[in-house]
């Protein structure tokens, strides 16, 4: 049986989906404020319980010989200490402790770049290495920008023609099908060439991310409006909440760090991907297109 963390959300209730399409046993870690009712319809034995509570990952892992990490952290719950580092430790310690036989951790493109001020990359950077020294069977996916954060940006769009875009419009970018990276997800287990593997994970194309505002115009059909404040802007909002909320200034600076730099996979690494996996990754506009009633 999977356990998968994090399987209410944007990416979890994929792999959930996909799961139980193959009528694979899985277990679902979500929190009762989730939304789990579409995973339990579908076949999920739903666990509810705080990955922040150890007895809670314990009890999870009961019978499980697949797991798949899947959670994250935002401002609401607990931020990237509690969620990102400490709950993957302890759900390392505990999988190795059940005799769990591979782990797969979702990482993030760019965690051995060594950003000092963002967070959730410093976590992740942190837990690969426990995750390779742990013993355990493991594979790590390090994705891009998962296209489904487009989805509310593309609804926006089909309203108003406006697209947001802050910071470098020419900043490059291969944002990765959320669908294709579940299925990743899902068949690292099974697959003996993925074993004790890094992978950065991200679509066919490199994109600059103003190309985004046009791949909105060709679906909507639409000419784009593009509202485009500097990177300045964020850093004067920063400094603003630093006052009031230290903690959101400091997951802010995951935030800048996202906008500040490029996340793109060469075309070398798709085709390794495509190679081990035996799939053929989709565009973004693929993606946003099977999404998108026109
Ligand atoms: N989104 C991206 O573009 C992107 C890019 C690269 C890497 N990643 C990584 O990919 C993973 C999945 O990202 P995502 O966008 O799918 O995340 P997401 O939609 O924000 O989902 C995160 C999930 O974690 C759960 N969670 C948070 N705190 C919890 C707690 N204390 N106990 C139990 N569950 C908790 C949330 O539960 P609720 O549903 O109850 O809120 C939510 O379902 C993350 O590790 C993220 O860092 C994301």
């Amino acid at each position: 049986m999977f356990l998968v963390t994090g399987a209410a959300g944007g990416l979890g209730k994929r792999i959930v989906r996909q799961l139980r399409d193959q009528e694979q046993p899985v277990r679902a870690f979500v929190r009762l404020t989730s939304r789990y009712n579409e995973l339990e319809r579908r076949g999920a034995e739903i666990f509810i319980g705080d990955l922040t509570q150890e007895r809670d990952i314990q009890r999870s892992l009961q019978d499980i010989q697949f797991v798949i990490s899947a959670h994250g952290s935002n401002e609401a719950s607990g931020g990237a200490q509690a969620l990102d580092y400490r709950a993957n430790i302890d759900l390392i310690d505990q999988a190795k402790a059940a005799g769990v036989q591979h782990f797969t951790l979702i990482s993030v493109l760019g965690a051995d770049r060594d950003y000092e001020d963002a967070p959730v990359f410093k976590a992740k950077a942190a837990v690969e290495k426990y995750l390779k020294a742990s013993g355990l069977n493991y594979t790590i996916l390090r994705p891009s920008g998962f296209a489904s954060n487009l989805l509310p940006l593309a609804e926006q769009f089909r309203k108003t023609g406006v697209y947001l875009l802050v910071g470098d419009p020419r900043t490059r970018t291969s944002i990765i099908s959320t669908d294709d990276l579940a299925k990743l997800a899902i068949a690292s287990a099974t697959t003996p060439a993925a074993h004790g593997q890094t992978f950065n994970v991200g679509g066919p194309e490199i994109l600059e991310r103003g190309e985004i505002a046009n791949i909105f115009a060709r679906i909507f059909k639409k000419e784009p409006i593009l509202i485009n404040p500097p990177l300045l802007a964020i850093d004067g909002l920063r400094a603003a909440i630093g006052f009031l909320n230290p903690g959101l200034k400091a997951s802010l600076g995951t935030f800048r760090t996202l906008l500040a730099n490029e996340f793109y996979t060469t075309p070398a690494e798709v085709e390794q991907l495509e190679a081990v996996y035996g799939i053929q990754l989709e565009t973004v506009e693929s993606f946003l297109r099977r999404y998108l009633t026109v």
